[in-house]
This record gives C-alpha cells, structure tokens and sequence, in this order.
C-alpha cells in the first residue's frame, strides 16, 4: 500500500486547519448575526464561547485524527475499543461534509460571478434597487448559478488533483496569505472613510441595551452556533488535518492558533462591513443580502467602487475556497483510506457526484422555489444549512466530547497522552470535569434549543 501522505510543515498545518475555519462563516454569517444581535455585547460572548466550547472540541477533534492516521471514519475505527460502533458516528461525519458542500459550492460560485461583476464594472453606478435586481436575477438562472457552481468545483478538484503537500497546502497558504493582506487593506479603507465612525462604535462598544433588546436567551444560543459553524467542528473536517500533522508539536496550542486566525478573519469582516454601512447611511442587512446586496450597495457609491468590490468578493472567494478545498480533501481521504481509491479516482468520482448534489440548493431558488421547508423566505439552502449547522456539526461534536471523555470511548487518558505530544502548551488536565459533564450538556442545549427554534 502506498504511503500516506502527511504536511510538510507546521505552517502548513495551521494555515489549512484555519483555511479550513474561515469561511462563509467568517465573513458573512459572523457580521449578519452580529448586525441582527446589536453589535458589541454580542461579540463579546461569542469570543467567550470559543473560547469554553470550541477550542476544547477542536483539540479532541484534532486528537483523534493524530492517533487514528486516517479519516473520520478509520480515525474511530482505529481508536474504538473492539467491538463498539463509535465509528457509525464517522459515517454521519463524512455525510456532514457532502451536506455543507451541497451549499458551499453554490454560493462560492455566486462569489466568483460577483467578483468577476466587480471587475468588469457592473455595479458601477447603480441603484440600490439595480443592485437588488442583479442578485435576484442570478437567483433566478438555474444554469447561470450551475455554471459557476461547477467553475468553483472544478478549482477545488484541480487543487485536490496536485496531491496535499504539493498542491493543496500550497495553494491554500498562498490563499490565506492573500486573504490576509487583502482583508487588513479592506479594514483600513473602511474606518478610514468619511461617516465611518457609527459603525466602527456598534461594532467595538458593547452596548448590554442592545442584547437585553434582543434576548439574552437568543443571542447565547446565536453565539454558540456560530462557535461550532465557523470552526467547522464535528464533521471529520479538523480530525483530518489532525491525521496529517507531525507529533512534534502539543495541539491545544496549535489550536489556540487556528482559533485567533480565525477570530481575526471575522473580526476583520466587521471592521469592513460596518463602518462602510455607516458611512454610506445604508442599514447593514442579514442573510444573503448582506453580502449580495448591501455591500455592493455600499461599493456602488465609493470612489474607485469597483476595484474595492473586486478586492472584497476576490477576498471573499479565497475564504470560501481554502473551505472547499479543506472539506473537499477530507472526503477524498474517506474514499482513499476506506475504499483503496487512489486520490485521482476519487477527485472524479467526486466531481461527478457534487455536480448532482449541489443541484437541489441552487434550484430552490427557482425551479423548486414553492418548497419552503421552514416557511416564507426559506428554501432547500435553509434546509442544508439546518442539517449541518444545527444538527451534524453539533451532534457530532458531542459525540467527539464523549468520545474523548468516557471509559466506553477512547478515553481521557488517550485522549490526553495525544493532544500533549510534542512541544507547546498542554491541555489543562483540571477542566476534566468540565469537559466530560458541562461541555456534553451545553452542546446538548445548544442543539436542542436550534430545533425548537426552527420548528416553532
Ligand atoms: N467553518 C466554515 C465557515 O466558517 C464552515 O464557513
């Protein structure tokens, strides 16, 4: 058999565990919710909530990953004890991953279109009622939104294609380094403009008036979800690159890494969004409009617009990708370590498999557009997204936490012996409590209080 591939460095590993966290997530859904529940308080308790939930769970995803030296599915075939079924919980894993995908691939392809837009001028000058048009109208073209769906696979594949060392660590480090520099530009630009200063306050000034306004209730509950989602938890995503990494170094500190690139990422989306908005009197929007319609808005009205929109939809896409490709890669390892395909037989099985799957999200938009699982204003998208963000990505979550944390599992002594190996901060043996009663209980909540909301 031939040799598993492995990272060629430590950057490497951070760079596309974070690739893998930053995302749609990021720069998109962070700012909406933050808009929607009153800025600064809001952002507070989310950090705090990386911090107690999704750092703990990333260094027992990454943990498994180490000790199982395979995908999700073998990561808890190879770790289980004999006889138990914790790897029926991989499956659900690796299901998770074609779910997110099922969406992700379509909206990184509204990206590219829209940076494109950008380029060649096409908001330049338009209202804000043109604007709104633009977006619905690609909604409304099937093949249109097919067609750059299909470009954004076909990116990832080709990445995929190269091998991990040499193509998609590279390619995702070239990303996240552009990501970075484009987005600080962005950030400058924004707070320096004229009129920027009430946004930049909502953002960085907790206001508690705002979250009580809100429901205090509710907004915990926003935050934490995000923790799971933007950290792309619970799926076999991490657990993989996990299986990639050198045990040279301990992983509670390579994940106190992962989580501040990604934080700085999504407070760097703020820092654009807001006070952009303010400056232009525009009211920042939520959902899809946040990003399709408002912001293009926002560009529409600023000198040199259209190179500011291409830059931010160019950086857009590169979050997206580093996504794509992170996720794209764990299922790939799926089929080479469970099924024996090599990596250029599973890329084409792939290819031909997410050219039917991503076809449901985009045609809920037109075609199957009477279908509104959660009601008016929702689509098949809404239903994706919920099966991920509010079930999968949880669940499996807990069932990691467990995992590592129980004598039926893997067991806080495996568990811990893994993520200390190497240099670098330890995982603090005294939150064991915590972590084997509180923390199960909290995703618990988490979940169950997603549904309900959802339901009624
Ligand atoms: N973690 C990924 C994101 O934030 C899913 O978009």
């Amino acid at each position: 058999m031939a040799e598993r591939e492995t990272l060629s460095s430590r950057l490497g590993f951070i760079l596309l565990s974070a690739g893998c966290a930053i995302g749609l997530g990021n720069v998109w859904r962070f700012p909406y919710i933050t808009g929607r529940y009153g800025g600064a308080a809001f952002v507070l308790i989310y950090l705090v909530f990386l911090v107690i939930l999704g750092l703990p769970v990333m260094v027992m995803e990454f943990s498994i990953g180490r000790a199982g030296k395979q995908n999700i599915v073998g990561a808890y075939r190879n770790t289980e004890p004999k006889g138990s079924k914790w790897h029926i919980a991989g499956g659900f894993a690796v299901f998770g991953n074609y779910m997110l995908l099922s969406f992700y691939i379509p909206i990184t392809g509204w990206l590219l279109y829209y940076f494109l837009s950008s380029l060649t001028g096409t908001f330049r000058g338009m209202g804000t009622e043109e604007v709104g048009s633009f977006f619905n109208t690609m909604l409304s073209e099937p093949l249109l939104q097919y067609g750059w769906g299909f470009i954004a696979l076909i990116i990832t594949a080709l990445i995929a294609l190269g091998g991990l060392k040499n193509s998609v660590e590279r390619v995702s480090k070239i990303m996240m380094g552009l990501l970075f520099v484009l987005m600080i530009a962005l950030a400058i630009h924004s707070v320096s403009l004229e009129g920027a200063h009430d946004g930049l306050m909502f953002f960085i000034r907790p206001d508690v008036g705002n979250l009580v306004e809100y429901g205090l209730g509710e907004s915990l509950f926003a935050a934490m979800g995000q923790a799971f989602f933007t950290l792309s938890l619970g799926i076999g995503a991490m657990s993989i690159m996990g299986s990639y990494f050198s045990e040279k170094r301990s992983l509670t500190g390579e994940s106190v890494r992962v989580v501040c690139l990604d934080t700085s990422i999504a407070l760097l989306s703020g820092f654009i969004i807001f006070p952009a908005c303010s400056a232009f009197g525009i009211e920042a929007g939520s959902g899809p409009s946040l990003l399709f319609i408002t912001l293009p808005n926002v560009f529409a009205k600023m000198n040199a617009g259209s190179v500011w929109s291409a830059l931010f939809f160019l950086a857009m896409s590169f979050a997206a990708l580093t996504t794509l490709i992170a996720v794209f890669e764990n299922i790939l390892a799926y089929w080479m370590d469970m099924r024996g395909y090599t990596r250029r037989k599973a890329t084409l099985l792939n290819i031909v498999l997410f050219l039917f799957i991503m076809l449901p999200c985009i045609l809920g938009f037109n075609v199957l557009s009477s279908f509104k699982p959660f009601g008016e204003g929702t689509g098949i998208m809404d239903l994706e997204d919920f099966i991920v963000s509010n079930l999968l990505l949880p669940l499996g979550s807990l069932v990691m936490v467990i995992y590592c944390t129980s004598r039926y599992g893997w067991g806080w002594k495996n568990f811990l012996e893994t993520a200390d190996m190497g240099d670098g901060l330890k995982f603090p043996k005294k939150i064991r409590f915590y972590c084997a009663y509180i923390l199960p209980l909290i995703i618990l909540f988490v979940t169950i209080r997603g549904i309900i909301d959802i339901i009624f």
